[in-house]
């Protein structure tokens, strides 16, 4: 069984973070300095764990009013991001999870409204989950990128 909640300690983050570079650094080659951010110690970091072993993860990170063109009425805006599943534990609606799980954490700070920056070839997972496209297609990391949002 996979439970998915806000990490425990600082040692299920740390493993939170290897989940992550084994995705986007070793599988996708972001380059190592740009994997972790000034984001990350004040994050809320999401894990799926499986038999004691964190196989997925997304963090949340609370940004300011207007952020990337949201409305400044909708106040601070949550933004969704590093969301990153072992190949191992893929295909078994883990990613669907992590992402409402990180949705319903925002609802639990009042936030009202959530953003991400999707690569462009992952728009279809987070339209079925009921995020939009907006503005261009932009480079991050050497991966194509569009802005997605969705009111909560
Ligand atoms: C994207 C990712 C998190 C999805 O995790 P997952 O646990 O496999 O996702 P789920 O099992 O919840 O998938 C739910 C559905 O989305 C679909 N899906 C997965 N990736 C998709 C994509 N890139 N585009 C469209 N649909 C996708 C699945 O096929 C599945 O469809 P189904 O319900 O009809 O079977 C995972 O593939 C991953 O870690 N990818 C590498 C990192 C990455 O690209 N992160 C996103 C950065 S923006």
């Amino acid at each position: 069984m996979t439970t998915v909640r806000l990490a425990a300690s600082p040692d299920e983050v740390h493993e939170a973070y290897a989940v992550r570079s084994t995705v986007f650094v070793d599988e996708q080659q972001v380059p190592v300095e740009l994997e972790l951010d000034d984001a990350d110690p004040t994050a809320d970091h999401l894990v799926a764990v499986e038999a004691d072993t964190v196989v997925g993860t997304g963090r949340l990170v609370v940004e300011p009013p207007g952020f990337e063109g949201t409305d400044p009425a909708l106040g601070q805006v949550g933004h969704l991001g590093r969301l990153a599943v072992l190949p191992r534990a893929r295909g078994n609606g883990l990613g669907v999870t992590l992402v409402r799980a990180i949705e319903r954490r925002a609802g639990e700070r009042g936030l009202r409204v959530m953003v991400l920056s999707a690569q462009t070839y992952a728009e279809g997972f987070y339209e079925r989950l009921g995020y939009t496209a907006y503005g261009a297609v932009f480079d991050d990391a050497g991966i194509d990128h569009r802005w997605m949002r969705r009111e909560l």
